[in-house]
C-alpha cells in the first residue's frame, strides 16, 4: 500500500518511521516533509495546507491512504476533500476538527455535555470582553477563538494583563482572524496531561498519557512553546484517573459530537488539567500532539498503520495496540532566539552519531539538506529543529540516554531545556526512596 503523509514537523517523522516500518506499507510519501523523513519517504514538495495540491498529488500518484499531521488542513476540510475525490484519509471531517479550530464550539460542547472544563464567556467585543475581566478579577485566561499556532492562549496573572490581551488579539489583530472572537476562562490549578484516543466515531482505543513541557527554559520559565520535551507514558495517569478521563470527558465529547451529526474520526488529543477536585479539558486538539507523538510512538510494539486505517474505516474495535514495557522522553533541540525571532541556515553537525546510540532515535522537526563548501550538510529550518528520543526502564533512564545523544550533536546556533521529565524523575526518586 502507498500512503502519503502530510506535514513536515517531528510529529510526522515520528509518523513517516512508525508506519515506514509496516509490512502492508510499500512506500511512504510525504509532503512536504523534511531531511529527516527523507531517510524514510520520498518527500514532495506540496506544503501540508496546499489543499488543492495535495488532493491532485494524492489522486494522480494512486495514493491507498493519507494520514494528516497538522491541525491546519484537518480545520480547511483536507480529510472531506480527500474522501469525495474517493481516497481514504486518517483525521477529522473539517465539522468535527472545529473541536480545536474553535475554542468557542468547543467550550459550547462540553457545556452542553457536561464535561468539566473551566467556566467561560464568549466576546465579540472588546469592551464587554474589558468589563468580563474586571468583574471576575486575575487569574484569569485570555484566548483567541481560532488557529494560532499555539500562541493565541495568555495566562493572565493581573487584570491589566488580561487587559493587555484581549487589546492584542482584537484591537492589534495579533492572531489576524482569529482573535476577532475571545473565550475568556477560569485558570485552573493543577499537574497538566495529554492524553490520546484513537476514535473512528462509535468505538475508541487508548493511546495513553505523555506530558510536555511548554515553557521555553528550564524550570518552565520563560514563554509558551509548541512544547520543548515530553515522555510517555504519564506518572500522574494511573488506572483510576483514565477510567474517569474516559467516563466523565472522552465519552461524552464523542457522543456530543455524533449528536450533531460531526462524528469525530482521527486522534483525538485532550489536553487536560488534573485538579483538586478532579480531571478537566484545557483544550482538545484534533491531531497527535508534536512533541508527544514522538514518544508514543517510541513506545508503540504494534504496527500503528492498521490502527489508522481501521480508524478511518470503523473497524476500531477490531484493534489491539501493545505498548513496551518501558518509557519514552523526548527532548527538543530549538534555533537560539525560538520562540521568539530566530535564524535559519545554521549547520548541524553530529547527527550520525547522536543516532548510533542504542536505544536513541533522532526526529528532524526543521531541516533541510544543503550544501555548504560543496559537502552534504543538514541545516535547522525551523524554531524547533530535532527532538532526541531514548527510551528506558524508567523516565530517569530514558532521560540519560536521550541526553546522551543531544550531547552527541554539535549545532553552537541551538539550545534544549536540560530538565525534560523533571516531575516524573522526582517522583521516581522519592518512590525509590521511599523504599
Ligand atoms: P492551549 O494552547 O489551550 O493548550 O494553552 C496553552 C497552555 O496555557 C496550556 O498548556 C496551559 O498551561 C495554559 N492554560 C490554558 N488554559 C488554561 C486554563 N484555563 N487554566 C490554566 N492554564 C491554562
Ligand atoms: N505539544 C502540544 C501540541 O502539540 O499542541
Amino acid at each position: 500500500m502507498r500512503v502519503l503523509v502530510v506535514g513536515s514537523g517531528g510529529r510526522e517523522h515520528a509518523l513517516c518511521w512508525a508506519i515506514a516500518a509496516s509490512p502492508i506499507c510499500d512506500k511512504v510519501y510525504c509532503a512536504p516533509g523534511n531531511a529527516g523523513i527523507a531517510q524514510v519517504a520520498e518527500c514532495v514538495s506540496i506544503a501540508a495546507d496546499d489543499i488543492d495540491g495535495v488532493v491532485k498529488y494524492a489522486s494522480d500518484s494512486k495514493i491507498d491512504f493519507v494520514v494528516v499531521g497538522p491541525e491546519g488542513p484537518l480545520v480547511s476540510g483536507l480529510v472531506d476533500r480527500l474522501k469525495a475525490a474517493g481516497i481514504k484519509a486518517f483525521g477529522p471531517s473539517a465539522a468535527a476538527a472545529q473541536l480545536e479550530g474553535s475554542k468557542g464550539f468547543m467550550k459550547d460542547l462540553l457545556a452542553a455535555n457536561n464535561v468539566p472544563t473551566a467556566w467561560y464567556k464568549r466576546f465579540t467585543d472588546a469592551t464587554e470582553a474589558k468589563k468580563f475581566v474586571r468583574e471576575k478579577g486575575a487569574p484569569i485566561v485570555v484566548k483567541a477563538d481560532g488557529l494560532a499556532a499555539g500562541k493565541g492562549v495568555t495566562v493572565c496573572t493581573t487584570v491589566a494583563q488580561a487587559e493587555a490581551a484581549i487589546d492584542a488579539a482584537m484591537t492589534a489583530k495579533e492572531f489576524g482572524a482569529a482573535g476577532n472572537e475571545l473565550v475568556i476562562e477560569e485558570c485552573m490549578e493543577g499537574e497538566e496531561l495529554s492524553y490520546f484516543v484513537l476514535s473512528d466515531g462509535f468505538a475508541t482505543l487508548s493511546l495513553g498519557g505523555a506530558q510536555d513541557h511548554k515553557a521555553v527554559f528550564d524550570g518552565d520559565k520563560g514563554p509558551n512553546t509548541g512544547g520543548m520535551g515530553a515522555y510517555s507514558p504519564a506518572p500522574v495517569l494511573d488506572a483510576a484517573l483514565e477510567e474517569r478521563i474516559l467516563r466523565e470527558i472522552i465519552k461524552p465529547t464523542l457522543r456530543g459530537m455524533a449528536a450533531i451529526g460531526a462524528p469525530f474520526k482521527g486522534v483525538l488529543f485532550c489536553g487536560l488539567m488534573i485538579t483538586k477536585t478532579g480531571p478537566k479539558v484545557i483544550e482538545y486538539n484534533v491531531r497527535f500532539g508534536d512533541p508527544e507523538c514522538q514518544t508514543l510512538m517510541m513506545r508503540l510494539k504494534s504496527d500503528i498503520l492498521p490502527a489508522l486505517i481501521a480508524t478511518a474505516d470503523e473497524q476500531l474495535e477490531h484493534v489491539d495496540l501493545r505498548w513496551k514495557d518501558e518509557a519514552a522522553l523526548l527532548v527538543v533541540m530549538a534555533a537560539n532566539g525560538y520562540p521568539g525571532a530566530y535564524k535559519k541556515g545554521s549547520v548541524i553537525e553530529g547527527l550520525d552519531a547522536a543516532s548510533a546510540i542504542e536505544g536513541a532515535q533522532v526526529f528532524h522537526a526543521g531541516t533541510k539538506s544543503d550544501t555548504k563548501d560543496g559537502k552534504a550538510v543538514i541545516t535547522a529550518q525551523g524554531g524547533r529543529v530535532l527532538g532526541i528520543a531514548a527510551t528506558g526502564k524508567s523516565v530517569s533512564d530514558a532521560h540519560a540516554l536521550a541526553y546522551k545523544a543531544v550531547d552527541a550533536i554539535r549545532w553552537p546556533d541551538g539550545f534544549c531545556r536540560r530538565d525534560i521529565g523533571w516531575r516524573a524523575i522526582s517522583r521516581e526518586k522519592s518512590a525509590s526512596s521511599a523504599l
